[in-house]
């Protein structure tokens, strides 16, 4: 603390992203990144933006992200207009606290989920009210339709894994009319229905998608916003009042790559889910309650062994899953989902220490 801080930095309280060990080889299943590397055509994607001599980096990149935006809308079968980029969904997020969830009154998230939203809620003082997720771990609809300055939550959420179905999520955007719906769909590949097909019919609905998980791209820091062209201005003037430039050439180059790639979304992810069956299949035998997953990670718990020892037990194999010091999740571990062999290392790992 410094008397130089201003009165809101002296109260923020920061999110702790997931250690990131520097270790040669580790096993690491704590921040539900993708086993496997990008399409190759986003390698060939940067390299022919960066050419011989990456001449083309003297230049601001493209601050609205045209060709990425168009890639993008392609595949999802919108237009361009309804898509805004963030670096990272968590810059787009960040807009969207700002841009759309700051009213007179509180807005909604789950008691247990992605620990940004408290965060962003302080950084922008938005008042919020947390929803208790059901016994066990579910969001329940019924509970969100009272009045409200917003709604946000991920789906499937984190860090349970669970998904709703797409007609739960039109039930809530149908209902919450006065206020924006945010569904953070960052996992949606794994398992659940997108909500993009509700936007062109409510202009309340705002799908936020990220290219950290299913393509691959955390590093690249690549991020979208989904909805009605109204919804998609409002983060724009929070953006171009902040940073005009997020994506640089690098990232613009290789989340278009990615996207023009469908077939290496489709194996790679079919990849993730068949490890996630397996996975969860030898947790449960060893005694682990595992609550079923559409993500790419599972959230399991142990009846008989505290969570953060186990964690701690790993960590001292260089193998890294997630702990949360939180209430009704401090029993729990987040397990990112990797390759089977990795899978195979961790399952080894535990069994003795749970023997
Ligand atoms: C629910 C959820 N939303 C958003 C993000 C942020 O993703 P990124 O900023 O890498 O796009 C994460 C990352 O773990 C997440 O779990």
């Amino acid at each position: 603390m410094s008397r130089y801080w201003s009165d809101i930095v002296k109260q923020l309280v920061p999110y702790v992203p997931g250690e990131q060990p520097a270790l040669a080889k580790p096993v690491k299943l704590n921040t539900n990144e993708n086993p496997y590397a990008p399409s190759p055509r986003v390698l060939e994607a940067i390299r022919h933006e960066l050419g011989e001599t990456g001449e083309s980096l003297r230049r601001y990149p493209d601050p609205v992200a045209k060709r990425l935006r168009a890639a993008v809308a392609a595949h999802h079968g919108i237009r361009a207009e309804q898509v805004f980029v963030g670096n990272g969904s968590d810059e787009v997020l960040a807009h969207a606290f700002q841009a759309l969830l700051k009213h007179d009154k509180p807005i909604l998230f789950p008691d247990i989920t992605y620990s940004f939203y408290p965060t962003y809620a302080r950084l922008y003082e938005v008042e919020y009210r947390t929803v208790p997720l059901t016994e066990p771990f579910a969001i329940r609809i019924d509970d969100y339709l009272q009045p409200n300055g917003g709604v946000i939550f991920p789906n499937p959420n984190a860090p349970t894994g669970h998904a709703l179905p797409l007609a739960e999520i039109e039930r809530l955007v149908a209902a919450n009319t006065e206020s924006v719906v945010v569904i953070d769909e960052a996992y949606v590949d794994f398992g659940a229905e997108s909500a993009i097909a509700l936007i062109d019919r409510y202009p309340n609905l705002l799908v936020v998608h990220t290219t950290s998980k299913s393509r691959s791209l955390a590093g690249m820091r690549v991020g979208f916003a989904f909805g009605h062209v109204d919804l998609i201005e409002a983060l724009n003037r929070v953006k171009d009042s902040f940073n005009s430039y997020p994506l640089d050439r690098l990232a613009q180059a290789a989340a278009t790559a990615a996207y023009e790639d469908a077939d290496w979304l489709k194996t790679t992810s079919a990849r993730v889910m068949a490890s996630r069956e397996r996975l969860t299949a030898a947790l449960t035998a060893l005694g682990f309650d595992v609550v079923p997953s559409a993500a790419n990670f599972v959230f399991a718990k142990h009846p008989a062994h505290d969570a953060a020892a186990i964690a701690a037990k790993l960590r001292e194999k260089e193998i890294f899953v997630r702990h949360f010091d939180a209430p009704r999740v401090n029993q729990h571990l987040r397990i990112s989902i990797g390759t089977d062999a990795e899978c195979d290392t961790l399952i080894e790992a535990l069994k003795r220490i749970v023997a």
